[in-house]
């Protein structure tokens, strides 16, 4: 494990600050993870929607509220699945994402952490790293939204700014946290990015707008947990600066009292 990654499970990792709703709301950050199988129990349009209110709230900079969404569930949602599936089997080297997701020489310590990632990831499937075979028809498995019920296909639109992938990465995972909530699992997926023009082919996506990823949603088909990923330490990227005590965060400390 690559230096200050935590083994600890996500559940026991130390809180001493509480305040009136972390219980609840750290609780579902920690319970999120990327799942990748799937009940085949259905999520209503309603859910999804309330979802929705409820990440609409994402703040960005100067309120410009970049996201766009598509939501698909069952045939339309299929249909989309088996073109991509057909574009990814017969014709991958024809497509190509519209955005660079990850830099073609990863530095350290990244670098660590990307094959580390990799070794979970496949020894959690059963899969060797050197089974090329079985890898493709893995990746191959992200086109069907990993069996859930429902799809998102997020973009936005290409004439912003960096800053404004900044708000759309805020929106996204306070869908996923909105989602975990509901007792929902999800997978973000940067793999869609590749496959924009068989997108565009089945969705009303304009010429302005970058396929950016999708996620996966809906009941997940067990408590599985395997191939959960280790985190790196708070001390490990944080510096602080200032701090002369814990008053600040504990919710004993009384205004009223200094
Ligand atoms: C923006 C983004 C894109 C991702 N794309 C994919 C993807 O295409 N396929 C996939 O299986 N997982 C994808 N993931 C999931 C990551 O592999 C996963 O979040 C990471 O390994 C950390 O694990 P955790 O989410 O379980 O904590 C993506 C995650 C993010 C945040």
């Amino acid at each position: 494990m690559p230096a200050g990654q935590q083994e600890m499970t996500r559940a026991d990792a130390p809180v001493v600050t509480h305040g009136p709703d972390s219980h609840a709301v750290d609780s579902v950050i920690r319970r999120r993870f990327a799942n990748r199988r799937y009940a085949r129990r259905p999520v209503s349009q309603q859910m999804i929607t309330d979802i929705l209110e409820v990440a609409r709230f994402t703040p960005s900079g100067a309120n410009i509220q970049p996201w766009r969404v598509y939501v698909l569930a069952g045939p339309e949602k299929d249909k989309v699945s088996q073109a991509l599936l057909r574009a990814h089997t017969d014709e991958r080297d024809q497509h190509a994402s519209e955005y660079a997701y990850y830099s073609p020489e990863l530095p350290e310590p990244y670098l660590s952490r990307r094959n580390e990632f990799g070794r979970i990831f496949y020894g959690s499937l059963g899969i060797a790293q050197s089974d090329l075979a079985a890898r493709a028809g893995q990746t191959a498995k992200n086109y069907g939204f990993f069996g859930a019920p429902v799809g998102l296909l997020l973009t936005i639109d290409r004439r912003l700014a960096t800053g404004s992938w900044l708000d759309l990465g805020m929106f996204i995972q306070t869908v996923m946290i909105a989602a975990g909530a509901r007792g929902l699992q999800t997978c973000p997926q940067e793999t869609f990015a590749k496959y924009h023009r068989p997108l565009r082919e089945l969705l009303p996506i304009s010429a302005e707008e970058m396929v950016v990823c999708g996620i996966s949603m809906g009941f997940a088909e067990e408590a599985d947990t395997r191939g959960l990923m280790p985190k790196v330490a708070v001390g490990e990227f944080t510096t602080f600066v200032g701090f002369a005590d814990a008053t600040e965060g504990d919710p004993s400390w009384d205004t009223a009292k200094t």
